[in-house]
């Protein structure tokens, strides 16, 4: 393909895949992959497309109102909101094993939008013009093969052609039953890694079959294709927040009080880089809690808090990473502002580990 003609092909292919009536459910999460995938399915099937945007209660500070609003603003998708907070944090309760809590929020993920599949067909019962929801989108992408005949220079990937890339991406996940090489770094040949929480195909009990528009592109190919659409610059540039959200950098026993530590600081650590100018320069960036507590002094009381841990990272394929060269006076003003803003913080520390031996997530 082309990225002329990819937009009028991907349309024609999906009109000719999904029936006259069947209904599509996407999950959009407002990061760059699944806000182009749901641009591309509004355009081929209107409002027989719903988006939904599972709320599972460790979203970053007013995340949900703002990709609601963005995608309505700019794409004019009417985003449903599920608020699943309660839910999430209640079967999170007391766990404290980094596996067991991304398996439960897996789970607790397709549970949601197993309901979400059945009230829209209830809904569809009283429109003649609508059918059952047959189709689960997701914003696969297609991510550089963790190959080394196939590298990146320049954010451009050189070396082999397109074709023989897509034939490792092919071969590997029809081998691993995944969707994305990215699971590739998931899965050692020993022990597995981390479990992704959106890959590993769907569980028979969803009955939904995957549509998946972007699989044969790369990320800086959905950002160009991203911008055909118009999306915004925000949106096409936004670092990559994963399914499990703040529940993997809050680590040990996630609790709505560390939480909300946990919201309140990465809201001040992201301000301040793009208040300095250098988001797009940082590739991931967020402030982990450690389950560990430090002695601190505020006014003249002893304060037992937490630890926050600044983790920011430059990758060209997420696949390898090096922290990010903070300027000392910035990472200084945003020290301070964590400790004097974030009640129940004492610490502030900056993670300095490459991946690998590290892995981007801390848990
Ligand atoms: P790691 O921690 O393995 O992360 O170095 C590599 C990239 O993958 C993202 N990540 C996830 N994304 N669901 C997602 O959608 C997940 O379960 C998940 N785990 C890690 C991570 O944020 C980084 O960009």
């Amino acid at each position: 393909w082309k990225m002329e003609n990819f937009r009028a092909k991907e349309i024609a292919r999906i009109r000719a895949l999904v029936g006259p009536n069947d209904q599509v459910l996407g999950g959009v999460s407002g990061g760059v992959d699944s806000s182009v995938a749901a641009a591309v399915m509004k355009e081929a099937i209107g409002d027989r497309f719903h988006a939904i945007l599972i709320d599972n209660g460790v979203m970053r500070l007013n995340e949900c109102e703002q990709v609601k609003e963005t995608l309505g603003e700019h794409l004019g998708i009417n985003l449903t909101v599920v608020d699943g907070g309660e839910l999430f944090l209640s079967r999170l309760k007391g766990v404290t094993d980094p596996e067991k809590k991304r398996k439960i929020i897996g789970k607790t993920f397709i549970d949601l939008f197993q309901e979400e599949a059945i009230r829209i067909e209830k809904e569809a019962e009283a429109r003649p013009d609508v059918g059952p929801v047959k189709y689960l989108l997701q914003g696969t992408v297609c991510t550089t093969p963790a190959w080394p005949g196939c590298f990146y220079a320049d954010d451009k990937m050189i070396a082999l052609p397109r074709c023989v890339c897509l034939i490792w991406c092919s071969l590997w996940s029809q081998a691993n039953h995944l969707s994305s090489i990215e699971s590739v770094s998931y899965k050692g040949p020993a022990a597995t890694i981390k479990t992704h929480h959106n890959v590993g195909g769907l569980p028979d009990t969803l009955n939904l079959k995957l549509i998946e528009p972007l699989r044969e592109m790369f990320k800086d190919e959905v950002r160009a294709f991203g911008r055909e659409l118009g999306i915004h610059h925000d949106v096409l540039m936004r670092h990559p927040f994963p399914g499990p959200g703040l529940a993997i950098r809050i680590l040990g026993e996630v609790t709505p009080e560390r939480v909300e530590l946990s919201r309140r600081a990465d809201h001040i650590f992201i301000s301040e880089i793009r208040a300095a100018g250098i988001y797009d320069d940082i590739s991931q960036a967020y402030v982990a809690i450690s389950q560990d507590r430090a002695v601190g002094v505020q006014g003249d009381a002893r304060v037992y808090g937490f630890i926050a841990i600044l983790r920011a990272v430059v990758t060209s394929d997420f696949m390898s990473a090096t922290p990010y060269e903070f300027d000392w006076k910035l990472i200084k003003k945003i020290s301070t502002r964590i400790l004097n803003e974030v009640d129940g913080i004492t610490r502030v520390t900056y993670d300095m580990t490459s991946k690998p031996p590290g892995t981007i997530e801390m848990e």
